[in-house]
């Protein structure tokens, strides 16, 4: 069975029911699998096997210190975008020698940080960013390990709010004019080239974007070469997709298998290049569903609703990106009729839906999941309607654990104040 299966007729995750789930931490509610999160992962490095590298899971996707915890301690390194998600990295037992440093608006101070704990590479994103770490890491008497990530000019094919690879966009420096940038990196104090970075979009289903922004990378290694600087590492960022409905992404193993094969056929063999990937979605998407409860059915003339405990601001994919995300009655026997129902949550928004014209069988209390749900759903949630975020849990075989509690009323406006009178 998968990690997520029904069993006598009820959503199990792993050997734990979703709605023992439910009873126990109520709803709306974040559920992960730990063996999902660590068989996806896995897939990374098995495909890597002895091609020296590092996996650094985009932390962005999912950044509960228990998921990180789990990851760290397969030996995972992660892609970080701020402080705070490097500080999670280390509450968690994350390693900082496995750490690189992406995002485009990094503060002096995030360097600085990040410096003194000893990260493995910054991904620097513009001449600007360039000065800026100089700056920091000769102030700090360090040497700041670089790598610029650059924009290949390649259409990744995925939604255009996801796409990060075309010239358009704001992530990284034109691959043209990188040979330039990696001249001044090498000037300047306090910087080690050491890499090229690139990371072209999110739930990518094909290869060929992929190996295209590979070949251009490949060109620009070879003309850094010319100008004698070397390249120890190849990021490839994260970007893999994952079926939420229909799709068929490329396997973990397919994608990296033309990799390899890409870089064996240069006449070094390619095994001077160290690799980086920076997989998010792929990891965490399916190992998490998102739980909520149905509170009143509104049967329309046209249209019947189902109003659900959980809403946009606990998981926006679907109001944000029109995704669509599989939504799985708990308890699969009922009496209720089937019809097509839109799932829209309590938050005052026409665009408050997690899932349109689904032909489900509902009553009210009955609990539903929606699957896919473990990247970008909790770490994008928000206070929207003062409403407390959801509780997530962290499900081990036969075991579930709180791996972090439901927010209070109390906590939601405790850093408020009134004006001084
Ligand atoms: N590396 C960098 C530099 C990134 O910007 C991202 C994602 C990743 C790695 C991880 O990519 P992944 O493997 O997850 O595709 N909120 C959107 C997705 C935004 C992705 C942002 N960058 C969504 O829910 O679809």
């Amino acid at each position: 069975p998968g990690l997520f299966h029904y069993h006598n007729g009820e959503l199990y995750a792993e050997q734990v029911a979703l709605n023992a789930a439910a009873e126990q931490f109520g709803t709306p509610l974040y559920v992960y699998s730990r063996a999902a999160f660590e068989q996806h992962f896995r897939a990374y490095t098995d495909a890597l096997g002895d091609w020296s590298g590092l996996v650094c899971y985009a932390v962005k996707a999912n950044s509960n210190l228990a998921v990180l915890n789990v990851l760290a301690q397969l030996g995972a390194g992660f892609d970080i975008v701020s402080q705070g998600e490097l500080e999670r990295v280390l509450a968690a037992g994350g390693d900082a020698a496995k750490v690189v440093f992406s995002g485009v608006g990094k503060q002096a101070a995030e360097m600085q940080r990040a410096l003194e704990v000893g990260v493995y590479c910054f991904n620097v994103e513009s001449e600007a960013e360039l000065e800026r770490l100089s700056d920091v890491a000769s102030a700090l008497g360090k040497t700041a390990s670089v790598s610029l990530r650059v924009n290949p000019d390649v259409d990744a094919q995925t939604h255009p709010y996801i796409s990060t690879g075309l010239k358009d966009n704001k992530f990284g420096i034109d691959i043209n004019d990188a040979p330039r940038v990696y001249a001044k990196a090498q000037q300047l104090p306090g910087l080690a080239v050491k890499g090229v970075d690139c990371h072209i979009g999110s739930q990518l289903t094909e290869i060929s974007p992929f190996m295209d922004a590979l070949e251009r990378v490949l060109a620009l290694v070879d003309t850094l070469a010319q100008q004698g600087i070397n390249i120890e590492h190849l990021d490839l960022g994260g970007g893999l997709g994952v079926t939420y409905r229909d799709e068929t992404p490329a396997s973990v193993a397919d994608y990296i298998a033309a990799i390899k094969q890409r870089l064996a056929q240069r006449e070094d063999g390619g095994r001077g290049f160290k690799l980086i990937f920076e997989p998010g979605r792929s990891v965490a998407a399916n190992a998490g569903v998102f739980i909520t409860q149905v509170e009143f059915l509104k049967l329309n003339d046209h249209k019947n609703f189902a109003i659900i405990d959980g809403a946009m601001n606990d998981l926006i994919r679907p109001s944000l990106y029109s995704a669509w995300q599989d939504i799985k009655p708990l308890q699969q026997h009922s009496d209720a009729p089937l019809r097509h129902y839109d799932l829209v949550g309590p938050v005052c928004e026409t665009g408050d839906f997690l899932g349109k014209d689904r032909e489900l069988a509902l009553s009210p209390g009955d609990r539903v999941a929606v699957m896919s749900a473990g990247a970008y759903g909790f770490v994008m949630a928000s206070n929207y309607n003062s409403r407390g975020r959801p509780a997530e849990v962290m499900v081990d075989g036969d075991q579930l654990h709180l791996v972090r509690q439901r927010e209070t009323i109390e906590q939601l406006f405790a850093d408020e104040q009134l004006i001084a009178e």
